[in-house]
């Protein structure tokens, strides 16, 4: 089978490998469809602190099942599935308390332990979610990064009442608008971006009301229309913004921030404390497939929206600097296999 291969930071191949037999308890997936994320450029790149080498990369992926191994039911073979990267022990405190995604001795797939982005990949059973005939594979392959949005708009409980304000409007602002409107009904949803081009996306996404904050003080255009957000998410993650949130926050409000700098931000007590705010944080997912799966039975979210460009997966290094390079037309790219 062929797989892409980082061999090192910058050094990407296709190479010949043996076809992996699942181990006990796992099965092997016949990869259809992968999607490309920022994550995968940043272990292309050398600049994922988690990522060891060399490393098929790719964690969101769908295909079908094409064998078993011990302890697996052979009727899943033919299944289509889409998988969740996330594996966890299940006996260590965070998973004990229903967060596998930030498990002790966690191993995500495509970055711990080679992923999808192949033409076979085994993966625990229970990682690989049975797909129902009415949702499309292009759709499937869209359910781990909408899982991201299911985790964290969990933790906010937004109510319709919200007024709600996104930062960025790359994949993982988007996906959080999409539940924020379609799956919460928030009546009100901004989004913050410093893209044209993505604003536009956003709009087409459901935002209410766009703001390009490249040329002008955020907290001067909400105050002018007398917005207070209730509900914060910080999906663009430049360490300045945690501030600036909590300075736009209405008394009482919710904070969500996802990212993974390292850089220190400067924030105070007081701003928080003196607002009464709520910060949380989110990880990739915890057992939020079934809930994504549910959303797009029922049609609450539309992946469409956010699939810009496929490429054969023979094309991936170009495929990925489409994706680093082309921020204004990209935002999903799918690999086929
Ligand atoms: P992206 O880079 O495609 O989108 C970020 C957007 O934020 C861009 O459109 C950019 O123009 C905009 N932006 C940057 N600085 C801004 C600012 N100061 N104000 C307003 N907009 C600004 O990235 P993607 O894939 O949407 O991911 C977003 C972030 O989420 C990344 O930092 C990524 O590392 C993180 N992430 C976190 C996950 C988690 O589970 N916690 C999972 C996936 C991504
Ligand atoms: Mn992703
Ligand atoms: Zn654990």
């Amino acid at each position: 089978m062929k797989s892409v291969v980082i061999k090192q930071p910058n050094e990407l191949v296709i190479e010949e490998r043996e076809l992996p037999k699942p181990a006990k308890g796992e099965v092997r997936v016949k990869i259809k469809l992968a999607g490309i994320c920022g994550s995968d450029s940043h272990i292309y790149r050398g600049h994922n602190p988690f990522a060891k080498y060399p490393r098929v990369i790719g964690h969101e992926f769908f295909g079908v099942i094409d064998a078993v191994g011990e302890d697996v039911d052979s009727s899943r073979i033919g299944e289509r599935v889409s998988v969740d990267p996330v594996i966890s022990c299940g006996h260590c405190y965070p998973c004990s308390v229903g967060r596998p995604n930030v498990c002790t001795s966690l191993t995500v797939l495509g970055v711990h332990r080679d992923g999808g982005f192949s033409q076979y990949a085994t993966v625990p059973s229970a990682n690989a979610y049975t797909i129902p005939d009415e949702i499309s594979d292009e759709f499937a392959v869209m359910i781990e990064p909408f899982t991201i949005a299911a985790n964290a708009t969990g933790q906010l409980h937004p109510t319709e009442h919200d007024v709600a304000l996104i930062y960025g409007a790359g994949p993982m602002g988007l996906t959080s608008l999409q539940a924020l409107k379609g799956v919460y009904k928030v009546k009100q949803v901004i989004v913050v971006d410093r893209i044209d081009e993505r604003l536009n996306m956003a709009q087409l996404s459901g935002a209410d009301r766009i703001i390009n904050n490249s040329n002008l003080a955020l907290k001067d255009e909400l105050d002018k229309c007398n917005i207070k957000p209730t509900l914060i998410i910080d999906a663009a993650c430049h360490p300045s913004i945690l501030q600036e949130a909590i300075t736009i926050a209405s008394p009482a409000a919710r904070i969500l921030i996802m990212g993974f700098s390292s850089d220190p931000c400067q924030i105070t007590q007081q701003g928080i404390t003196s607002k009464e705010l709520s910060v949380f944080s989110s990880r990739l997912n915890a057992n939020k497939f079934p809930i994504v799966i549910d959303w797009l039975k029922k049609k609450l979210i539309d992946p469409q929206k956010l699939i810009t460009h496929q490429f054969d997966y023979t094309n991936v290094a170009e495929a990925i600097e489409t994706f680093e390079k082309d921020q204004k037309s990209c935002c999903k790219v799918l690999l086929t296999f």
